[in-house]
């Protein structure tokens, strides 16, 4: 879920809505305001897309320059008007927006009752909006204080009152906000995005800490009433790097940003006059990096994929074990954490509630903690001891693409800087590698030039129901991010397989036509993936290939080859993965799909 909130002199409603739209990345399934008027507290609220709020809102306009907004991803309850934020309540003077969940809102509901409040909603969140109310004599402050008292969970919340019309409060705890700073005006967001457009400064709530916001000026306190003076931030990045820049989508904007995503993640990272890996920032010394003797990496989503990468990468480089976490199980399976074990966080919004969750998992459990996050000053960054940014820029498209790639080189990067420090790499291959690093994004440029009949390709897709992803090794670790981003914007159902664990099974799946997308770029295990190729076709599979340009062998037993670019097989699938997001991209267009916001997803998930 999104929030933002607005005090000043401007028309709030307007502010609200540009702020919302920006958010939307964090779920869209039903949007809301509630501003202060002339006539008292006036809410706003539509199931679906900010756009039917919009609407509403054009009909029917909210006057007034204080406001609080939401945009919602339903957790509790179904998107309808009656769950969107804002809630109140019954006496419509205390608006809440709320983003995270309140464990405990059952039996806070059932306590609520029977001093006779009523409830309109199935959500969390209205426990909040009539806590405040009881709580309220006199002091909003102190309501939104003793209401907070009594919550347990992750929550950022915003609320406006029409008793004290002329104040915010803000409390931030285990869920994402910020205050933006302004000149006779004052913002709240989720994220950054939100209020750019109106302040580059913000100060970012730590977890437990209030925000006082009036029109002249924002007062920071601990939830105990401790004033507390924090730094302000400076935001230097550009809010047209967000726009699309030309493209139909942000998808296929961010997909063309990859080269310039990748130089920038290698930037100042690699010494040239030494040929060695630095990376500037992190705590982790070299006799540190030598003690190492386990990583763990957690991750959601597509960040796990990128990790499987990173676990092959360093494995290979380093010798040292990885094992790789989804975040949402690690937590619960009792993970045993030796000494002398470094986690490693993956996540490009650096919010992921189920990343967090494992991450403070790790802690408790004597790990030392590295993050790889594209978001400076997120919950994930600020959590970690060490922490790679990588420097994707913001990925506003639900579907990861860049953020996936600078993941990946992130982990080259990582990888490389820990073989030195352990002396399990030779100068020869390290400066090798570098130099195929440094190569990667004018290979991806040149490559994206002649990718165009990918389009073509799409159409011998579009119109089955399910489909297979084949690689081994590192061709199965892309094949599994491939899959998954034709999922999620096609809608339609693919597997990634281990190429050679097809026949144990699934290959009862193939039918005539069955389209089947085998990744063969591992030259080791070429043969091996081509005889699983043959058992497909020999079932009737339409085969699209993925080889390496030059390679002449898949071409004799698939119906299509796809040609990427020669590198170093660990540096492959920063390669290989750029074709098959086109392919999802395409795919997902013919089919009519809005491909920045596939059904029922979230860009950022902060709940568990
Ligand atoms: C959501 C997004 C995915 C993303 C995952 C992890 O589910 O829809 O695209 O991979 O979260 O996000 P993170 O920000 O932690 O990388």
């Amino acid at each position: 879920c999104g929030i933002v909130g607005y005090i000043g002199n401007r028309d709030s409603q307007s502010i609200l809505l540009e702020g919302l739209k920006k958010l939307e990345y964090r779920g869209y399934d039903s949007a809301g305001v509630a501003i202060y008027t002339e006539n008292g507290l006036q809410l706003s609220k539509a199931k679906g897309r900010i756009t039917e709020l919009e609407h509403r809102l054009q009909n029917e306009p909210l006057t007034g320059s204080a406001g609080i907004g939401h945009t919602r991803w339903a957790t509790h309850g179904k998107p309808s008007d009656e769950n969107s934020h804002p809630h109140t309540d019954q006496d419509r003077t205390i608006s809440v927006v709320h983003n995270g969940i309140i464990e405990n809102h059952l039996q806070l509901k059932e306590e609520l009752e029977a001093l006779g409040y009523r409830f309109v909603s199935e959500t969390d969140t209205e426990v909040l909006s009539h806590l405040i109310a009881h709580h309220y004599e006199g002091s909003l402050i102190q309501a939104v204080r003793h209401a907070i008292g009594r919550i347990r969970g992750a929550y950022a919340i915003a609320v406006l009152s029409e008793h004290e019309p002329d104040k915010l409060v803000a409390v931030r705890h285990a869920s994402p906000l910020i205050i933006g700073v302004g000149h006779g005006e004052n913002f709240i967001g989720s994220d950054i995005p939100a209020i750019l457009e109106y302040t580059r400064d913000v100060y970012i709530l730590n977890d437990g800490e209030m925000a006082v916001l009036t029109r002249e000026g924002v007062d920071l306190m601990t939830l105990e009433g401790n004033f507390i003076a924090t730094q302000l931030f400076h935001i230097d990045w550009d809010l047209l790097m967000a726009e699309k820049n030309g493209f139909d989508t942000f998808m296929l904007k961010e997909i063309h940003e990859q080269p310039r995503a990748y130089r920038d993640t290698m930037r100042g990272r690699i010494d040239e006059a030494n040929q060695s890996v630095v990376l500037p920032g992190m705590h982790l010394t070299d006799e540190q990096a030598r003690d190492v003797r386990h990583i763990q990496m957690v991750a959601c989503g597509t960040a796990y994929h990128a990790a499987l990468v990173g676990k092959t990468v360093i494995e290979r480089l380093t010798r040292i074990p990885v094992e790789v976490d989804l975040a949402s199980e690690y937590r619960y399976r009792m993970p045993v954490v030796p000494d002398h074990t470094l986690v490693i966080a993956v996540s490009q919004s650096g919010e992921t509630a189920d990343t967090l969750a494992a991450m403070k998992e790790a802690k408790e459990r004597g790990a030392r903690v590295m993050a790889i996050t594209n978001v400076v000053g997120s919950s994930v960054a600020r959590e970690a001891e060490d922490v790679l940014f990588t420097l994707a820029g913001p990925e506003i498209a639900v579907a990861s693409t860049k953020a996936y790639t600078s993941q990946l080189i992130a982990f080259y990067l990582l990888a490389l800087r820990m073989a030195e420090a352990r002396g399990t790499i030779d100068k020869v291959m390290l400066v090798e590698m570098l130099a195929l690093l440094e190569r990667l994004p004018v290979q991806v440029e040149e490559m994206l030039q002649r990718l165009q009949p990918i389009e073509q390709l799409a159409h011998q897709i579009t119109r089955h129901e399910h489909l297979f992803f084949i690689g081994r090794g590192l061709d199965y670790s892309v094949a599994m991010e491939a899959s998954l981003k034709l999922k999620e914007i096609s809608y339609i159902h693919s597997e990634a397989y281990a190429a050679g664990e097809l026949k144990h099974g699934s290959l009862a799946l193939i039918e005539e036509g069955t389209p089947v997308i085998a990744l063969a770029t591992d030259e080791r295990l070429l043969e091996k993936t081509i005889s699983n190729i043959k058992e497909v076709k020999a079932r009737g599979a339409y085969v699209i290939g993925i080889a390496l340009e030059g390679n002449m062998e898949l071409a004799k037993t698939a119906d299509h080859v796809i040609y990427v670019p020669h590198t170093h097989a660990l540096l492959t699938p920063a390669v290989a993965v750029i074709p098959l997001q086109l392919l999802a991209y395409y795919t997902a267009t013919l089919r009519g799909n809005d491909v920045d916001k596939p059904r029922n997803l979230a860009k950022s998930v902060t709940v568990e």
